[in-house]
Formats: C-alpha cells, sequence, structure tokens
C-alpha cells in the first residue's frame, strides 16, 4: 500500500525544525505532502507562493529518497478535508513543548471527530532542534539578528530581503 501523509502548518518560514520532521516523516510514509494551510490566529509575513518556493528550496537539498517522496501543497478550507481528497491515512504534526502538546491534542482531537478514519501522528522534535520555531525566527531577522542556526540560507536571504528597509 502507498502510504500518504499530509505534514500541515504555516511555514512562515519553514525552519530546520520543519525538515527535520519532514525527513523523518519521510521514514515512515511513501509521499509526503507539505500542505500550507492558513492559520486564522496568524499573520502571514511570507505571500504562500514564497513559501512554497522556500519550501521547494529547501527540500532540493536534500537526500534524493526525499525529494522523490514529497510533494508541496496549499488548501483553503479545512485540513481534515484536504486530508480526505489526498488520500492520506495520516496527518503529521511536530511536537517541540508541552504547551505545542496541548494545541496539538486539542488538534488531534477536532480533527478526529470531524474524520476519525485520519490518524494524526506526531513526531517529537529532535533534540538540537526544540528551541526553534518560525515564530521567534521572523522576530530575531526582523531586529536584525543572526537566524543562520534555524534556518538554510535561502530563507535567511529571503528574510533579510524583507527586512532591508
Ligand atoms: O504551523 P501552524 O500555524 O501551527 O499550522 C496550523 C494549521 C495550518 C495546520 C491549522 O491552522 C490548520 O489546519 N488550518 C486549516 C483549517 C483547519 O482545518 N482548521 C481546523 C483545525 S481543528
Amino acid at each position: 500500500m502507498h502510504k500518504i501523509a499530509i505534514y500541515p502548518g504555516s511555514f512562515d518560514p519553514i525552519t530546520y525544525g520543519h525538515l527535520d520532521i519532514l525527513q523523518r516523516a519521510c521514514k515512515v510514509f511513501n509521499t509526503v505532502i507539505v500542505a500550507i494551510g492558513k492559520n486564522t490566529s496568524k499573520n502571514n509575513l511570507f505571500t504562500t507562493q514564497q513559501r512554497i518556493s522556500l519550501i521547494n528550496a529547501c527540500v532540493q537539498n536534500l537526500p534524493q529518497n526525499v525529494i522523490n517522496n514529497v510533494k508541496i501543497m496549499q488548501f483553503n478550507g479545512l485540513l481534515i478535508d484536504f486530508a480526505k481528497q489526498q488520500n492520506a491515512i495520516a496527518i503529521v504534526r511536530g511536537i517541540r513543548t508541552l504547551s505545542d502538546f496541548e494545541f496539538e491534542f486539542n488538534l488531534a482531537g477536532l480533527n478526529a471527530k470531524l474524520n476519525n478514519s485520519i490518524e494524526t501522528m506526531f513526531l517529537l522534535a529532535s533534540e538540537d532542534k526544540q528551541f526553534i520555531s518560525s515564530r521567534f525566527v521572523v522576530d530575531i531577522a526582523s531586529f536584525g539578528g543572526d537566524v543562520s542556526g534555524f534556518v538554510p540560507p535561502v530563507v535567511k536571504q529571503a528574510l533579510v530581503a524583507k527586512f532591508a528597509k
């Protein structure tokens, strides 16, 4: 059976933390769809198209088996509906902290109520990636801080360009 998973998020922008979860999800699923969705509680820095381009550029630097297994898409409606449309058997989310867990617990619970045939699976952030979050990376970049340890060079360049002025 060809196992498809959705790895959803805002990816605004993609970080080394996201790329770590993505690569590990690729060990478990045949296809992992990185899916940019709308988080109504966040204002985005990058447009959807910019985020897709950045994800694509980052994925191209990963091992060939990962490149072959990853698709990048955008969806507008409910995550669970998109997962069903794509014939996914699972939604993958990364967890860093206890506060992530509480949010993810709710999200997974509600998604299961909407459609209990799609599992939510959690991967714990690797030890050296636990502190990385897009929000703080944007914050650091906005004050001219160095984000090299948190995002690939292409994302760093995009952040520098965004805040140059
Ligand atoms: O990276 P994020 O911001 O934590 O990702 C959140 C995201 C985009 C996965 C979530 O907000 C989402 O699934 N949005 C799509 C709309 C939806 O399904 N909302 C209901 C959640 S119960």
